[in-house]
């Protein structure tokens, strides 16, 4: 053997394993990782749950919410400066007792929350039976609602 072909032969034992490595490595780069697998419920019972109901002392009874309102004479009588002065009368009567133009109120019941939305927006009347804060502030309507409250009871 030839010196030459001795260093060209070990020249290329050292390199080939460079070459082998530089070849194989883009043939494993494009390996993709398996897909992860989630597990997934694809049943479940779910136990429906009934609606709680809560019942209180008020909607159990049949008594009129208003029956059991305890009474201020003071501010019963300043509802009824405010009924007078608003005239509610000329429809619902001097005392509440109804007219042709609106209903009697001897029988009225409304929570004083709902009242007070009432006379606020009118309700179903609309503008013919709103009251702003300029002409029944926010004490005048409880006060107004305490009276309308003490013609139902005494009724
Ligand atoms: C222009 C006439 C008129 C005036 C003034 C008037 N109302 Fe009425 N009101 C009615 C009419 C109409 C209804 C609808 C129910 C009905 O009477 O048939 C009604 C309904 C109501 C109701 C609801 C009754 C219920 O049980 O659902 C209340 C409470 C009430 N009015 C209070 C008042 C008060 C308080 C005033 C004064 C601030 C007043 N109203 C002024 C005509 C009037």
């Amino acid at each position: 053997m030839k010196r030459s072909s001795i260093i060209g032969l070990v020249a290329l034992l050292c390199v080939a394993p460079i070459l082998t490595a530089c070849s194989s490595s883009p043939a494993a780069t494009p390996t993709v990782p398996p897909p992860t697998r989630t597990p997934f419920p694809t049943f479940a019972y779910i136990k429906p749950t009934t609606e709680g109901v809560f019942e209180t002392d008020a909607a159990d009874s049949d008594a009129a919410p208003t029956a059991s309102i305890e009474l201020d004479e003071k501010l019963v009588g300043r509802g009824r400066g405010r009924y007078e002065a608003l005239e509610c009368g000329s429809c619902h009567g001097e005392n509440g007792e109804g007219t042709s133009q609106g209903k009697s109120l001897l029988q009225f019941d409304l929570p004083e929350e709902d009242f007070i939305t009432f006379v606020r927006s009118g309700g179903e009347l609309g503008t013919s039976h709103q009251y702003s804060t300029d002409r029944l502030s926010n004490s005048g309507s409880r006060n107004l609602y305490q009276y309308l409250v003490s013609l139902a009871q005494s009724s």
